[in-house]
């Protein structure tokens, strides 16, 4: 293939390669048609070899390459798309994305500033999602990679919130030593966070759960007298809505009113939980009082199945916000008008200069699809994980971890490995459940946020759980 400068790296014959763009986008179309006949499978043992990007490799030209990726990569992913994956929290992925996906990659867009179109879909983005929260008017957000990175921005506002933005400049040398308040089961996330932070995973105090495993406020109320009295100073306490091994929320309005007396920072771990503010009553209740957070994180890749990935940090205060990380050195310099202009870079809200346009595909979703669908297929999981749990409570072999309160549903076995059995499962392409221990024992768990399951695969892979550990007994 022989190119000229400027041409080096584009199509060199336009017309072969909307052929080639068009039988992928066939392939593509036809893998998201058929995702109920394609569960997990196992990736062929040279996989690696074939997509080696040895000498030889490189440069095959967009039919070969396209064909390699219909052929050796689309058939081996994580397998989420199916109905019966209810393992780890993974949305399910949407049809309309394809088609957000192809106009961002088209447009190449920074999202980290300048004054184009872009920014103005993240902000339509944005301003839904806060609708959603019901975080005050002053409330801002960014879209982040997921939850994890969305917890570091937050409990960097935080930080500067109690130490003064100077502490940007100055380090956390010289800081006392502070405390997060969180309970038992709350996302690694956090302890991740803090460590990046500086502050390191100790400086989380576990605070005790009451009887239907939400933080208990009189323990929570322990622990920061404790702390103050050692001199630590409480930086957050973490609300979770919707936990990750049980589904269980804590109450939000409880926590808030501690920490308006307090005077303590209330950050709300809503990954996938956030989501409940759609769905019907009962569990639309389960995240009352998230809007009073100073700071909520939470996903669309997860219950929203828009596709991996993407989050996003909420917090109260946009001028907090903003000069928490602000920075901008001559050659970004704010320009009154032209692609300098703008009044929103999203450099200013976050820690990455450079951004995809990770808004399309989530506008794309919900200007196509609406909220009332999200809704009905939100309360549809729910009363899925409700359906699993009458469906183990009656079996034999199966016995309840914990009362079903949302869209988790984990489950002990009376003969055999938990392990053993999960990975027969999917590798029989039955169902995807994951495990995790309850009560300091072994379980399979399923936690139900995929728009295509139905009733009818929760029998089915009930039955197949069933059949499995009855092979063990
Ligand atoms: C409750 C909770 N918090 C945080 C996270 C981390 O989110 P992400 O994977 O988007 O970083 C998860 C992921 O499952 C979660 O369930």
């Amino acid at each position: 293939m022989t190119s000229s400068e400027g041409t080096h790296l584009d199509p060199n014959d336009w017309d072969d390669f909307s052929d080639e763009m068009h039988k992928l986008m066939d392939q593509c179309l036809a893998r998201m048609k058929s995702a109920k006949d394609l569960p997990w499978q196992p990736k062929p043992k040279d996989l690696a070899d074939r997509l080696s990007l040895d000498h030889e490799a490189v440069g095959s030209g967009p039919q070969q390459t396209f064909a390699q990726l219909t052929e050796d990569v689309m058939p081996y992913a994580t397998g989420n798309t199916h109905p019966r994956f209810y393992g780890w929290v993974h949305g399910a992925g949407l049809p309309v994305c394809v088609g957000a996906e192809m106009v961002a990659a088209t447009m190449n867009s920074n999202c980290g500033g300048r004054d184009h179109g872009a920014i103005e879909v993240e902000r339509a983005t944005l301003d839904w999602l806060l609708g959603v929260s019901g975080m005050p008017e002053s409330a801002s957000a960014i879209l982040t990679t997921g939850t994890s990175q969305a917890t570091i921005l937050a409990l960097s506002a935080a930080r500067n919130k109690q130490f003064g933005h100077d502490v940007r400049k100055t380090g956390i040398q010289g800081l006392p030593s502070v405390a997060v308040y969180a309970r038992a089961g709350t996302h690694s996330c956090i302890g991740k966070a803090l460590e990046a932070m500086g502050h390191g995973s100790d400086s989380i105090h576990i605070v005790d759960t009451d009887d239907d495993m939400r933080m208990d406020i009189a323990s929570l109320k322990r622990a920061v007298d404790a702390d103050r009295a050692i001199g630590r100073v409480p930086l957050a306490v973490i609300g979770t809505a919707g936990s990750v091994n049980t589904g269980s929320y804590d109450d939000l309005n409880a926590i808030a009113d501690f920490c308006a007396e307090q005077g303590i920072w209330l950050h709300v771990d809503a990954a996938f939980g956030f989501w409940a503010r759609l769905a019907d009553a009962p569990w639309a209740a389960l995240v009352d009082g998230m809007e009073r957070a100073n700071s909520i994180a939470c996903d669309f890749h997860k219950w929203m199945s828009v596709p991996y990935d993407c989050g996003a940090c909420m917090i109260y205060d946009r001028t907090l916000h903003f000069d928490t990380f602000t920075s901008r050195p001559n050659y970004l310099e704010q320009q009154e008008e032209g692609l300098g202009g703008g009044d929103l870079w999203f450099c200013d809200y976050g820690l990455e200069l450079s951004r995809g346009f990770r808004a399309l595909k989530v506008w794309t979703a919900i200007k196509s699809i609406g909220t009332e669908a999200f809704a009905a297929s939100i309360t549809d999981n729910c009363k899925q994980a409700a359906l699993m749990a009458e469906l183990v409570d009656a079996s034999d072999v199966l016995e309840l971890s914990f009362a079903v309160s949302s869209n988790v549903c984990c489950f002990y076995v009376a003969h055999g490995d938990v392990n053993k059995i999960a990975a027969e499962l999917q590798l029989s392409g039955d169902a995807v459940f994951s495990t995790t221990v309850i009560k300091g024992q072994a379980c399979l768990r399923a936690a139900l946020v995929n728009h295509r399951t139905t009733s009818e695969d929760i029998r089915q892979s009930i039955r197949a759980v069933e059949a499995a550990v009855r092979r063990y007994g």
